[in-house]
C-alpha cells in the first residue's frame, strides 16, 4: 500500500485520474495533443455541467434582479477596440532564438551572480514556488564550475521586464543554459485573430473573444429595452473564451480556450459602489463554498491601487489553494462606467440609463465578479481528492481513492446496484428502479462484478450514494441498501426517501 500523494504533489495523480476514468483529455490526443486545449469526456462533462447549472441556477434563475444572456463568440472587431483590447491585451513575451522557445516575461527571473561585490555572471529560472532557490542553487553551480574563489551574495531575483539592456545578452536562456539567445520582451497580444467571409484583408480581420463580459456591455441598450430590467441589475452569460496564452500551464487552470461565467451587475451612478463591491465578494464566496469548496483552501487578495487600470475603482481576487500554489480562482471588479462609455463613444450611440425618479439619463457603473468554469472544475477536484485506508467485514485492509465532490457537483448522484447479476428478479428490479431515477438524475446502473469493487469504483468519480437491490428488497419490505460515500455507513431506505433525499441534496 503506497502512502497518499501530498496537497503539494497532487497534480500528477489527479491528471492521471482524470484521464483514466473520462474527466478530462488531452485534446486531439491521437496526434500528440495541442498545448492549452483540453476535451471533457463523460464524466468531465457531466461535472462541467453540474457547475455551470448551479451557477446559472443561483446566479440567474433564483434571483429577480439578474437575466441571462448567450452572445457571439466573435463580434464587431470595433468592440475590441473600444474595450481596449486591441492596443493592450498583452503579455510581455521573450524569445530565445536558438531554441524557438517563447517565454513570458513576468515569469522568467534572473539573477545576477555575485562573488566579492563583482557580477561574474548571470543565472535564469522559470517561475516555479522556489525560483529564489533554484537561483541560488545556480549561482552557487555557476561559481563552483569555473572555480570562482570569493563570497557568493545572496542572490536577488528580477523578471526579465526589469532587465537592463545591457544586461539581456549576458542571461541565459532557461532552454539552453547560454546566455545569447534571449530577446527584449515585447508586447504580444493574446487575442486570436481569424477572417471573416471570403475576402481576406485587414478590413476582414476579426477575433474569438478573450473574455464574454464585453457581450453584455454591447447588449445593454437591448436588454434594458427589452427585458424590463431595473438599477440595479444584472446581466449575465457562460461561454467560450479564447487567449493565445504564452505558457498555458497547471492543465486546465490556464488554457487557451476555456470557459467564463460573467455577471455585469449595474447600479447607479451614485450608489455606494464600495458596498455592492463587497456583497458580491461575498456571494460568490458563499456560492464556492455552496458547491463542496473548503473554506480553509479560500482567501482574498486586494489588487494593490497602484497597479489598477485608471478607470478601476477596485478589484478582489478570490484565491484558491491549489497544489501549485495559491492561485487567482474569481476576481470581483468595480469597474466604473468605463466600459459602457467606451462603447457609447465608439459606436456613437448614447449608452444610457434613464432614472424615472429624477428624470436624467446617466450611464450606470457596474461590478463584475468574473470566473472560470474550468478553474472551478479544478479546484473542485483538488478539494475532493483523498486516499484512505478501509478494512473490510474480513479484517483486509485496502486504500481507496475517493472524490469527495459535493452532490451539486457530482457527475454521477446515485448508481444502482443489484446485489447479483444472475437472479433475474434481483436485476428487473434495479433496472426498474433505474428507469425512473434516470428521468431526473444522472445516474449509474453497473451488475458487474463484487459489490466492494463496484462501491470502489464509484468512490473514485465521487457519486454520493449506492443503493444495492437485495433479497430484502423483493421478499420483505421494498428498501434498499444505501450507501454513503464519505461515511461508507449503510441503511435501509425507501424508494420515496430515496426520491426526497436526492430533490434535498442535488440541486
Ligand atoms: N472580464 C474580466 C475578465 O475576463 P480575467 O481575470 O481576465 O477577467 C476572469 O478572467 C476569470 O477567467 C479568471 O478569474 C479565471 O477564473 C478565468 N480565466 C482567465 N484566463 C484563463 C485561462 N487562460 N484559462 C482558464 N481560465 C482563465
Amino acid at each position: 500500500m503506497s502512502n497518499p500523494p501530498e496537497y503539494a504533489n497532487l497534480m500528477e495523480t489527479l491528471v492521471a485520474l482524470c484521464k483514466r476514468r473520462g474527466f478530462v483529455f488531452p485534446s486531439s490526443e491521437i496526434y500528440g495533443g495541442l498545448n492549452g486545449f483540453f476535451d471533457y469526456g463523460p464524466l468531465g462533462a457531466e461535472l462541467k455541467k453540474n457547475i455551470r447549472d448551479c451557477w446559472w441556477n443561483d446566479m440567474v434563475r433564483r434571483r429577480e434582479d439578474i437575466v441571462g444572456i448567450e452572445t457571439s463568440i466573435i463580434m464587431h472587431p470595433k468592440v475590441w477596440e473600444a474595450s481596449g483590447h486591441v492596443a493592450g491585451f498583452t503579455d510581455p513575451l521573450v524569445d530565445c532564438k536558438a531554441s524557438k522557445q517563447r517565454f513570458r516575461a513576468d515569469q522568467l527571473f534572473f539573477a545576477p551572480v555575485i562573488v566579492d561585490d563583482a557580477v561574474v555572471g548571470y543565472v535564469s529560472a522559470l517561475e516555479s514556488d522556489r525560483t529564489a532557490g533554484e537561483l541560488q542553487e545556480a549561482a552557487e553551480n555557476f561559481k563552483r564550475k569555473r572555480a570562482i574563489q570569493g563570497k557568493l551574495a545572496p542572490v536577488q531575483p528580477r523578471d526579465m521586464t526589469e532587465a537592463k539592456p545591457e544586461e539581456i545578452p549576458l542571461i541565459p536562456s532557461p532552454a539552453t543554459g547560454e546566455p545569447g539567445s534571449l530577446t527584449p520582451p515585447r508586447a504580444f497580444n493574446m487575442m486570436f485573430e481569424t477572417q471573416v467571409g471570403a475576402l481576406r484583408d485587414a478590413s476582414s480581420t476579426a477575433y474569438l473573444r478573450p473574455e464574454t463580459a464585453q457581450g453584455m456591455f454591447a447588449d445593454f441598450k437591448n436588454v434594458v429595452d427589452t427585458g424590463r430590467v431595473k438599477l440595479p441589475f444584472g446581466i449575465a452569460q457562460i461561454g467560450k473564451s479564447f487567449r493565445n496564452e504564452i505558457t498555458p500551464r497547471n492543465f486546465i487552470f490556464r488554457s487557451r480556450e476555456f470557459e467564463q461565467m460573467e455577471m455585469e451587475y449595474f447600479i447607479h451612478e451614485d450608489a455606494d459602489w464600495a458596498k455592492c463591491h463587497r456583497e458580491w465578494i461575498d456571494w460568490c464566496k458563499g456560492w464556492l463554498l455552496s458547491i463542496g469548496l473548503p473554506e480553509s483552501h479560500l482567501s482574498e487578495y486586494d489588487h494593490p491601487r497602484e497597479k489598477l487600470a485608471f478607470y478601476s475603482k477596485g478589484t478582489t481576487d478570490i484565491m484558491f489553494k491549489y497544489p501549485f500554489g495559491v492561485q487567482e480562482l474569481w476576481g470581483i471588479a468595480a469597474r466604473g462606467n468605463y466600459d459602457l462609455s467606451q462603447h457609447a463613444k465608439f459606436s456613437g450611440k448614447p449608452i444610457e440609463y434613464f432614472d424615472e425618479a429624477t428624470k436624467k439619463k446617466f450611464t450606470p457603473h457596474v461590478i463584475e465578479p468574473a470566473v472560470g468554469v474550468d478553474r472551478i472544475f479544478l479546484a473542485v477536484l483538488c478539494a475532493a481528492y483523498a486516499e484512505e485506508a478501509v478494512t473490510d467485514d474480513k479484517g483486509n485492509t485496502e486504500m481507496r481513492v475517493v472524490l469527495r465532490l459535493s452532490p451539486r457537483v457530482a457527475p454521477v448522484k446515485v448508481a444502482v446496484l443489484p446485489l447479483l447479476k444472475n437472479k433475474p428478479e434481483l436485476v428487473a428490479r434495479a433496472q426498474d428502479l433505474h428507469r425512473r431515477l434516470k428521468r431526473k438524475f444522472a445516474v449509474f446502473y453497473d451488475e458487474g462484478g463484487a459489490i466492494g469493487r463496484r462501491y470502489r469504483r464509484q468512490d473514485e468519480i465521487g457519486t454520493p450514494w449506492c443503493v444495492t437491490i437485495d433479497f430484502d428488497t423483493i421478499e420483505k419490505d421494498g428498501t434498499f441498501t444505501l450507501r454513503e460515500r464519505d461515511s461508507m455507513q449503510q441503511r435501509r431506505i425507501r424508494e420515496e426517501e430515496l426520491f426526497a433525499l436526492l430533490e434535498d441534496r442535488v440541486f
